[in-house]
């Protein structure tokens, strides 16, 4: 239908027949001259009704408004260009040549949108109702192309690597340990349910029993979580598992893809190798797992400068076992009350009983402002002054509570403060980062048991197995795990094990997470079964594809990379999911809905 796309023609086509077809971004009357830009997912190129060309392609043109489908033939021909008349569009590709229209056909007319494609719109709903017509915006295109850049990107690069790819069960059965899942009824068997993959973990660690050595997939996982900008319902991994393999070389594998991934769809090189960091160090100085690393705003620790401090709340806190961590935000003492109370409100959330905090408006400390400053001695001032190298016009933050529970919560004010302090605006940088040596485990005070950290699978540290083996309490607090992330910008762009290969490893494992052997047998016993005919050792990763393209893409909120996502409530506004079905669909499947009472 066309002999070009619209963002093909330049000024060594003048004089050239073309024929293009697209939707008409906007149409313009100027002096009763019809000027339409036509628009292709390629670009744009201006077209020109005359009617000393075409009379009947003139007189059509009255006709035409945004978004109609249209197919035009014509002349290229050269934007005018002359002195004190200047009609070339610099920011155009197609900016110096025009279609001179000779044959118009209206394919397909548009009734007016529900909204304008040239604005951004904040009304997120609205978006999604037409998610056809806002996916039309040269944006929202671009990001879906590039998404499959990215796969592409990753496919070649792990075929190169002798990965294969492999589909592993959609239908699946639930499992402890992980999130809530999302169920499916069976109806050959009833009261029976599959339930939808979280991860395909077992089956990718069961095809390294079966031999494959090098898997991997672009999988759809399912999750019944609480959503926001970074997580939906269901979103895509790029999932690897490999045997004979170590923590480096997983490391090493990630990185290599990584730097496949943003050369071929973006055209960016990123470091070779990235950085890494022991969980407890990222805690200690960041109070996070997934640190941003590109402003700076670190943890300076003070118990030892403040145990005797006549504030209690500093002094109580160590005498108690705890710490006392500040950071400098620099330059911000005119906070403003507001949101002192606001940061104050977000660390209590976070568990804290308050946030002390000093604005230091001048030199001397008799210009501080602050709740305590006047009960602290000359000398735990200046130990402040100097370690948390404090200036005028700095803003000082203070947690006191146990290690992690303080870094938790400074961690969060840290998060915060760098927003309302701007420090990342116009930050164009790439901070990749290796997170490792994750606790194995940790207690859940509701369940009043130890939990897997990472998934039950996940090997423990060579040097803290012993442990594990032994069961008792005091011993499982600090085993650290060979397991490890992938951070990018302060999100969590990936996260893998080395696994467990031995049958009696995995039990003593279920065994502390509370699983009797019974019950291990029954929702494991696959594994376990698998376990004792030679599995080799092995480990894998898994990345969040969504996450991925999104930062690659510089977008906030995962929902502008996906095509059709679901909206914080779980539900697609388009097509109206989830629904309510057909009564006689829930008959075949002998379910039946029991209503709460109003
Ligand atoms: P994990 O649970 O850490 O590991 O998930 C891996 C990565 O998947 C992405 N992700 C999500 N993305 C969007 N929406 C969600 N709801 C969501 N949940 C997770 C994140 C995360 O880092 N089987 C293990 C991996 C392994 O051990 O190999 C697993 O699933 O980017
Ligand atoms: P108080 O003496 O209880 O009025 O507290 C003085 C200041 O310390 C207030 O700004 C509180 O928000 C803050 N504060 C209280 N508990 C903590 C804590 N655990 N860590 C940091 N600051 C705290």
């Amino acid at each position: 239908m066309r002999t070009h796309h619209c963002n093909e023609l330049r000024s060594s086509h003048v004089g050239e027949e073309a024929t293009l077809i697209g939707w008409i971004n906007t149409v313009r009357d100027q002096g009763g001259v019809i000027f339409v830009d036509l628009r292709d997912r390629e670009g744009i190129t201006q077209c020109v009704f005359r009617s000393e060309v075409s009379p009947e392609a003139a007189e059509t043109s009255h006709k035409l408004r945004s978004e109609d489908v249209i197919q035009v033939r014509g002349k290229v021909g050269e934007r005018l260009k002359a002195e004190g008349v200047d009609t070339t569009n610099e920011n155009l590709d197609t900016g110096e040549i025009e279609i001179v229209v000779e044959q118009v056909t209206i394919v397909n007319k548009a009734e007016v949108l529900p909204f304008q494609l040239d604005k951004e719109l904040s009304n997120e709903d609205l978006r999604m109702k037409y998610r056809y017509l806002d996916l039309r915006r040269p944006r929202m295109t671009a990001n879906l192309r590039t998404r499959h850049r990215v796969t592409k990107a990753t496919r070649d690069y792990l075929d190169e690597q002798a990965f294969t790819e492999v589909e592993t069960p959609v239908l699946s059965k639930s499992t402890p340990e992980g999130a809530r899942d999302f169920l499916v009824p069976s109806r050959l068997q009833e009261g029976h349910f599959y339930a939808l993959p979280q991860a395909p973990q077992q089956y990718k660690q069961l095809l390294m029993v079966a031999g494959l050595e090098r898997y991997f997939q672009i999988a759809r996982c399912f999750r019944d979580e609480d959503l926001r900008a970074d997580r939906q319902p269901e979103f895509t991994q790029v999932d690897i598992e490999a045997s004979f393999v170590g923590q480096d070389d997983i490391i090493g594998l990630v990185e290599g893809m990584l730097g496949r991934i943003f050369r071929d769809a973006r055209g960016d090189e990123i470091p070779a190798r990235f950085d890494r960091m022991t969980w407890r160090e990222a805690m200690d100085l960041y109070g996070s797992d997934k640190p941003d690393r590109r402003f700076d705003l670190r943890f300076v620790d003070l118990s030892e400068e403040l145990k005797d401090c006549e504030f209690r709340v500093f002094s109580g806190a160590i005498a108690a076992g705890g710490v006392v961590k500040g950071i400098n935000a620099k330059g911000f003492a005119d906070i403003s009350t507001g949101q002192i109370d606001k940061l104050t409100k977000l660390a209590q959330e976070a568990g804290a009983k308050g946030l002390a905090y000093i604005q230091a408006r001048g030199e001397d400390r008799g210009s501080w402002r602050s709740p305590f400053v006047k009960r602290m001695t000359d000398a735990e001032v200046e130990a402040l002054r100097s370690k948390l190298n404090i200036e005028p016009g700095d803003l000082i933050l203070f947690a006191a509570d146990q290690w992690e529970s303080a870094c938790e919560v400074l961690g969060r004010v840290r998060l915060e403060c760098a927003a309302m302090q701007n420090l990342l605006e116009g930050n164009t940088e790439l901070d990749f980062l290796w997170v490792t040596e994750f606790p194995l485990l940790a207690f859940d005070d509701e369940e009043g048991r130890w939990v897997a950290v990472h998934h039950p699978f996940t090997r423990p540290h060579p040097d803290d197995e012993a442990r594990l083996l032994s069961g008792k309490d005091d011993e499982l607090k600090d085993i650290r795990a060979l397991a490890y992330d992938v951070v990018l910008n302060g999100h969590e762009l990936g996260g893998g094990s080395i696994r467990i290969h031995e049958a009696p490893l995995q039990s003593a494992m279920f065994k502390v997470l509370g699983i009797a052997e019974e019950q291990a047998q029954e929702e494991f016993g696959h594994i376990l079964d698998a376990f004792r005919f030679g599995a080799p050792p092995h480990g894998g990763v898994a990345l969040g594809l969504d996450r991925l393209v999104m930062l690659v893409c510089n977008e906030d909120s995962i929902r502008e990379v996906i095509a059709f996502p679901k909206n914080n409530k779980g539900s697609d506004l388009m097509s109206h999911s989830p629904a309510e079905v057909d009564p006689k669909q829930l008959r075949d499947l002998r379910i039946q809905v029991v209503k709460r009472p109003k």
